[in-house]
């Protein structure tokens, strides 16, 4: 794979201004590697935090794409985001398995309770809720990813506690870590 300068992922919580230097210098390393637009969608959202509409142009001219097809290859995958995520990510598994021990209704409580729907940020821009097709804990379903944690058995009360313990308390000394949430649940 072609080198390219290092870039540190976002942190979370940064601010989260897309880089177009350093897009335009992921493009140009991968533009001749085969099959280079995955490739280079994941590098952008990787180092970015989301893949802006400005990447769009520059991605098709250098693969000899329309924009219509990098933008229909960027919404087909889940995984991309168009805008910047908040905080902390949290994703529901919503594939099969999960369905059939009540991945649904976790669904619809987590949009509930976060007061926004999939590929949107609650309001306090703590929390980005996303769907994901399949965890690989498929035996342990309702699965849950909170940022790079993976979590089962995820019913109602437990996702409450797992989201309560992302968000800053107002007395840090009670604020829950996300072990002490999943010991409570
Ligand atoms: S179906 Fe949910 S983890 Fe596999």
């Amino acid at each position: 794979m072609p080198d390219i300068a290092p870039h540190a992922p976002r942190a979370p919580g940064a601010p989260a201004s897309a880089d177009a230097a350093h897009i335009a210098a992921i493009v140009a390393a991968r533009q001749h590697m085969p099959g280079a637009l995955l490739p280079i969608l994941h590098e952008i959202q990787d180092t970015q935090g989301f893949i802006p509409d400005t990447a769009v142009p520059v991605i098709a001219g250098a693969l000899n794409l329309s924009r219509a097809e990098v933008h229909g290859v960027i919404t087909f995958y889940h995984h991309f985001r168009q805008q910047p995520a908040g905080r902390h990510v949290v994703q529901v598994c919503r594939a099969e398995a999960c369905q059939a021990v009540g991945a649904e209704a976790l669904a619809e409580h987590a949009q509930r309770a976060l007061g926004c729907g999939f590929h949107e940020t609650s309001a306090d821009g703590q929390v980005t809720l996303e769907p994901v097709y399949c965890l690989g804990q498929c035996a342990c379903g309702p699965a849950v990813m909170v940022g790079e944690q993976l979590h089962g058995y995820v019913d109602a009360a437990r996702f409450d506690a797992l989201v309560r313990a992302l968000r800053p308390s107002s007395n840090p000394s009670t604020a829950a870590t996300a072990a002490e949430a999943e010991a409570q649940a």
